[in-house]
Order: structure tokens, then sequence, then C-alpha cells
């Protein structure tokens, strides 16, 4: 599998950004190599300034980390311990649920229903024992996105022992006036946490940053727990250079919505059933397990990875990302050339 990823022709199976880093985020970096004989910024100062002036956050509680991946792991081992249980709605992104495990700690999966979050449930899973809901708004793999009236609500219901940690990991992609990236139900003395990458819009997921916005006490204990230099200088630099190049992120927004309406059109008049989804990507639910597997074969033999959703369960589903033009000219021409008839 590794092998065949790296030497794919279309690599549409990790929600990369279709049109590679950022061209400042590319000079920025170019510069910094020739400081990689110096140790980063131990407080990272510069992106974390920069992300503070950006969404108007108190640049004391943001946290960097090696992708969100890293602060997930962070947020676990500081605030369960083995025994306790984290709430995690069934298809959210998985590494929730392993990071719970790793810690001894129970997960508890909420059923979702055709693919949808459902908050009530949420809410009612709640014991004395919950320490933490993980939520991907919007979530991958399955796109599904809530609403900010539904999520007001639910933190108003949710009880205070526990922490709320909202992935905002595609933020940047929607163009939804309903939508909240997060930022503003994180208080000073609060329990949301906020999570945001760079591998996504930004299109530096090789360069591993992310980071995280919550209470002091909350930022102060990440920031204890990370290695003093996790994230690299060549990383930063470039991360802030990235954050700031709003024309690459528009065209990348911007194409993301054209294709991503498109997708869905085109995979829904074939037959199949596409989610709607407010990300880079779109879950897809074919006639049969049979029928999923051999897409995933068919597309494969013609150069285009894209990712198989076994691993959540769903094995008549895959999820396509969303890339280039000419990518997506390539997957319409091999969608329309598979069988679909024989392979019920
Ligand atoms: C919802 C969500 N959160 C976090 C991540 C991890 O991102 P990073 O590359 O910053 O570790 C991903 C990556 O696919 C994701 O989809």
């Amino acid at each position: 599998m590794a092998l065949t990823l790296f030497r794919v022709k279309y690599r549409l199976c990790y929600n990369e950004n279709a049109f590679g880093p950022s061209p400042k985020a590319i000079a920025a970096a170019e510069a910094s190599l020739k400081d990689s004989h110096r140790y980063p910024d131990m407080v990272y100062g510069d992106l974390r300034q920069a992300v503070a002036d950006k969404y108007n956050l108190d640049v004391n509680r943001i946290v960097v980390g090696v992708g969100s991946d890293e602060l997930i792991a962070l947020l676990v081992s500081g605030f369960v311990k083995e025994g306790d249980e984290v709430i995690i709605s069934q298809y959210a992104f998985s590494r929730y649920e392993l990071a719970a495990r790793l810690v001894g700690a129970k997960p508890v999966m909420i059923p979702e229903n055709d693919l949808k979050m459902d908050l009530q449930a949420m809410l009612k899973a709640v014991t004395s024992r919950t320490r933490i809901v993980f939520m991907a708004n919007p979530n991958n793999p399955t796109g599904d996105c809530l609403s900010r009236n539904d999520l007001h609500n639910f933190l108003r219901d949710l009880p205070e022992h526990v922490m709320f940690v909202y992935d905002a990991a595609y933020a940047d992609f929607m163009d939804d006036p309903d939508y909240s990236d997060g930022f503003e139900w994180v208080a000073e003395e609060g329990r949301v946490v906020v999570l945001r990458t760079f591998s996504k819009i930004h299109g530096l997921a090789g360069m591993r940053i992310g980071y995280g916005y919550g209470s002091h006490m909350i930022a102060n204990t990440m920031n204890l727990m990370r290695l003093p230099f996790n994230a690299s200088r060549v990383g930063m630099d470039a991360a802030v250079a990235a954050l700031n190049d709003d024309a690459f992120i528009e065209k990348s927004r911007t194409h993301t919505i054209i294709w991503r309406e498109k997708l869905f059109l085109k995979l829904q008049s074939l037959g199949a059933k596409p989610y709607p989804s407010k990300g880079n990507f779109m879950m897809t639910r074919f006639a049969s397990p049979a029928q999923s597997v051999a897409m995933f074969n068919h597309l494969k033999a013609n150069s285009i990875l894209i990712r198989p959703m076994a691993g959540y369960g769903l094995i008549d589903c895959l999820r396509f990302t969303i890339g280039q033009e000419h990518e997506m000219l390539a997957l319409f021409a091999a969608l329309k050339s598979f069988d679909w008839k024989n392979t019920k």
C-alpha cells in the first residue's frame, strides 16, 4: 500500500490541498532552510502571533502542535485517564477513538443515522466519568456539518465537567453563514478547545503543523506536555506565510466548492449515493460492498487512489478528495468507464 501510495499518479485519498503548498509558504520555507542549524523558537511566537492577529485571539492561549494529531493526543494524555469515558460520534475522525484507547479510556461511540451526528444522543451519553466530547465539524470522513445554532444549544446543555474539543480542520472550506469556526465558544476559563491544522487548505500536510486554542489552564497544560521543540522551524515559517496568503486560500476554497458540487452531481448521475460534504472530500455509498471494492480497484487500475472506508466499518463506501481540474476530469472519465451494471 505504501509504495502504491507514493507512485500513484492521482492521489485523491488524503484530503490534501489540490494545488500543493501556498507559493508564499514555499518561499518562506526556502528562506528558513538556511537557519536549519538553529532550534525553533521554543514558544513559536511568530506563528501564535500570526494566528492571534488573523482571528483576533489571545496569543497566550494558542498552542502549536505537530499537526492537530499531536494536539488530540496531548488533550487525551493530559485530561483523560484509564477508565474515563470519551464521547465520539460513530463515524468521527478516527484519531479520537485511537487516542482514547491509548490511555485506557473507554470511547463511547454514539450511533449515527445515515452518517449524521446525533447531538441529543451525545448529551444523553454523558456520565460522571465523561471527560471529553470530541467533534470534527465538518466531520471527516462523512462531510456532515452542524450549524452554529445547534452547537450553541448543545454547549448550553453539556454538563460543566465535560471538555468539548471542536476540530475545525476544514473550517476554511466553509461557505455557509450558519457555520461557526468555534473560536466564539472558547472562554478564558472555559472547557471548549478549538483545533486547526495547516494540512488542509494551507497545503502543508507534510510540514506537520497545527494549533489549538483553549482556556489558560488547558493551553498551559498542553504547552507543558508538548516537547519543547515539537514543530520544526521551517514548518513554522511556512505556516506563518500560508496563513496570510489570502489569494491562495480563496483560490483553494473556490476550486473545492465548484468541484465538490460537480463531483456530487457526477456520482449521483451514475447511480451512486454521494453525501453532501463541506470539506475538500466526499463520502460516497455504492450499491454493495462488492461494487465499492470493484470501484476502488478500477480507479487504482487507472492510477487514481481514493480512500476505502472499511476501517470505519463502511464497507460499501469510498471517500474522494477534491483534486485539481485535470485530476477530477481523469476521475470523471474513470467513473464513467466503470462497469456499473455488472458489479452489483
Ligand atoms: C478532522 C481532522 N482532524 C485532524 C486531522 C489531522 O490533521 P493534521 O495533519 O494536522 O494532524 C485530520 C486529517 O485528515 C482531520 O480530517
